[in-house]
């Protein structure tokens, strides 16, 4: 029980480092919290900033993630505290202790973490948010679709972990309700525009 307090620990503190804000401040580009939707994630660092801090807050919020669960995987923790400490790292990310608790949606530290869980699903994951991003434009949407769809895959791919990523998926949909509302009001700023838009 000590090792998984201590990695849970570990977890929240890895998560509550910002990638979009640290970025911000090595690249000498603008801080994604003030601008656009004044998320501090890779989404809007790539509408802000563009490609290249994008790619870096997403590479570094994912390793948030990954990084611990791996540790913990290796130590023998069991697939259930697994998922815990996941969803400490998203904790972390969403309510930054290094922040004023004043963090992202999740995305990329959540994907970070479910790497473990294997290239099928990570594979199944990424191809559904990229093709729902493609078709409708909102990064939020091609999200809540991913996280309501990762317990089905994950599901069919190794079932003993459906209940952590069915909880892991809760905690990302529920962050996005500020989006849901944009969304409902016509107001959600997209990634992908078409000319017409
Ligand atoms: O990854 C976060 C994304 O789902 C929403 O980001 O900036 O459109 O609120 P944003």
């Amino acid at each position: 029980m000590l090792q998984i307090t201590v990695m849970l620990l570990v977890a929240y503190f890895s998560g509550s480092l910002s990638g979009a804000v640290i970025f911000s401040k090595i690249l000498h580009v603008r801080n994604p919290s003030d601008y656009g939707s004044h998320n501090p994630g890779a989404t809007n660092m790539l509408r802000v900033n563009g490609i290249l801090p994008a790619l870096c807050v997403l590479i570094f919020d994912m390793l948030k993630g990954l990084i611990p669960v791996y540790i913990s995987y290796r130590l023998g923790i069991s697939p259930f505290f697994l998922g815990i400490i996941a969803i400490g790292a998203c904790l972390g990310h969403i309510f930054p202790c290094f922040f004023h608790f004043r963090g992202g949606k999740g995305v990329a530290t959540a994907l970070g973490s479910m790497v473990m869980i294997g290239f099928d699903f990570s594979g199944l994951f990424m191809a559904t948010w990229l093709i729902v991003v493609c078709v409708t434009g909102y990064a939020s949407v091609g999200a809540i679709v991913s996280f309501l769809l990762a317990p089905l895959f994950v599901w069919f791919i190794k079932p003993e972990l459906t209940m952590p990523v069915a909880m892991l998926s809760c905690l990302i949909i529920v962050r996005h309700s500020s989006n849901i509302q944009r969304l409902i009001k016509g107001e959600e700023p997209k990634v992908i525009r078409k000319k017409r838009d």
